[in-house]
């Protein structure tokens, strides 16, 4: 149950390079980790903005006996490990479906995972997650919705390497768990976690229309249960982006 830290001065994406090296053959739990990591990516296309120092940026790769298909899960486990993380450290956040990590209704941390192998064969996972260490202002103005970062929630100095200690050992922990019973295992303390749990939400669908809804739950293949005038619904993370109600 070792990691193995890849550590670099720079990267462009820890995502992009793991998941190059696991092509590679690279051994399960190798984790690269950067301070400057410089064209970060984002869900579908997006960007995680970060500059040298201010966040911790890794990737963990996790080889699975099973096949992508069993996965999709995987994300908000991933989720509930930073919770649990962000706890320990002191800081109570909150869960956005499907994988925002939110402070005040603030992105603290994100996570963007991506796969290799077939949906029946082996798999591999590449699970990147950033992490807001101390964001200038600057930065914080430039970024398109509301951020917030460790620092301003703690009163001793954030520590990157304690962080990524931390956060490694809550992953091992509830991704092995995962790995094991599956995330129905986890459904009850996600949604404990949940920031819409039970609340009126919006959902906007990729064609730009919306609809509305209240959020039921977590279903155990991770996606989302929302109450609809049509009864209730289940949208997976590719689906809908999901707005307060
Ligand atoms: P959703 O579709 O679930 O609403 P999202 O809007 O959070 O997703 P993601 O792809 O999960 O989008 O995250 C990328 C977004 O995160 C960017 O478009 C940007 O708004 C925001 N972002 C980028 N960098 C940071 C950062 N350092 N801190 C907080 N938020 C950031
Ligand atoms: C999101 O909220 O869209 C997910 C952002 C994930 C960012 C992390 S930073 C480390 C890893 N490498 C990347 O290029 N992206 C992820």
């Amino acid at each position: 149950n070792n990691v193995h830290l890849l550590v670099h001065d720079q990267l462009d994406s820890t995502n992009r390079w793991l998941m190059q090296q696991a092509a590679n053959g690279a051994a399960h739990l190798s984790c690269a980790v950067t301070s400057h990591q410089t064209q970060g990516r984002g869900r579908r296309g997006r960007v995680w903005q970060s500059a040298l120092g201010n966040s911790l940026t890794f990737s963990l790769l996790w080889r699975f006996d099973t096949g992508a298909a069993a996965l999709s899960g995987l994300s908000l486990a991933v989720g509930l490990a930073l919770g649990q993380a962000f706890a320990e450290m002191g800081v109570t956040v909150a869960l956005k479906w499907p994988n925002d990590v939110l402070v005040e209704y603030r992105k603290l941390a994100g996570i963007l995972i991506e796969l290799q192998g077939d949906m029946e064969g082996p798999s591999a996972a590449v699970i990147g997650v950033g992490i807001n260490l101390r964001l200038p202002e600057r930065m914080l103005a430039q970024i398109d919705q509301a951020a917030i970062d460790l620092q301003s929630l703690k009163a001793e100095a954030v520590d990157a390497n304690v962080v990524l200690g931390i956060v490694l050992k809550h992953m091992l922990q509830v991704i092995s768990r995962f790995e094991q019973e599956g995330f129905a295992a986890l459904v009850a303390d996600w949604q404990a976690m949940h920031v819409y749990h039970q609340q009126p939400v919006r959902l906007l669908m990729p064609d730009a229309t919306e609809r509305h809804g209240v959020v039921a739950g977590v279903a155990e293949d991770g996606s989302l249960r929302v109450m609809t005038d049509a009864g209730e619904q289940r949208f997976t993370s590719g689906e809908i982006s999901l707005r307060k109600g």
